[in-house]
């Protein structure tokens, strides 16, 4: 089990647990956070699910890969904590992240 903080697009803070085994999206998603549309369903080609994680958190993390890094360039909202939650697993990396979800392009 991973706590994490959640910063809505409207600035609202929410912890939850997530499990290990899902992808951050996946867990994003059973936790309600419905303005995380994720609409290709976790295939790495649609960026709906793209978010901001803190700095610590960001430099455990697997890095990003061709595929994600392109379709993070397709936002407008894209900056150094860009990544996409559905390439993210949930695993002890996330411990204590802060996860933003970007606005939406
Ligand atoms: S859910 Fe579509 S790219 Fe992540």
């Amino acid at each position: 089990m991973t706590q994490i903080k959640v910063v809505k697009r409207n600035g609202s803070e929410k912890e939850f647990t997530a499990t290990e085994g899902l992808s951050l999206m996946e867990a994003l998603r059973d936790e309600g956070f419905d303005e995380l549309l994720a609409l290709c369903g976790g295939c790495c080609s649609c960026a709906t699910c793209h978010v901001h994680i803190d700095d610590a958190t960001l430099a455990k993390l697997v890095p990003v890969s061709a595929d994600e890094d392109d379709l993070l360039d397709s936002s407008e909202h894209r900056n150094a904590n860009s990544r996409l939650s559905c390439q993210i697993p949930v695993t002890d990396a996330l411990k204590g992240a802060v996860i933003t979800i970007a606005q939406e392009d």
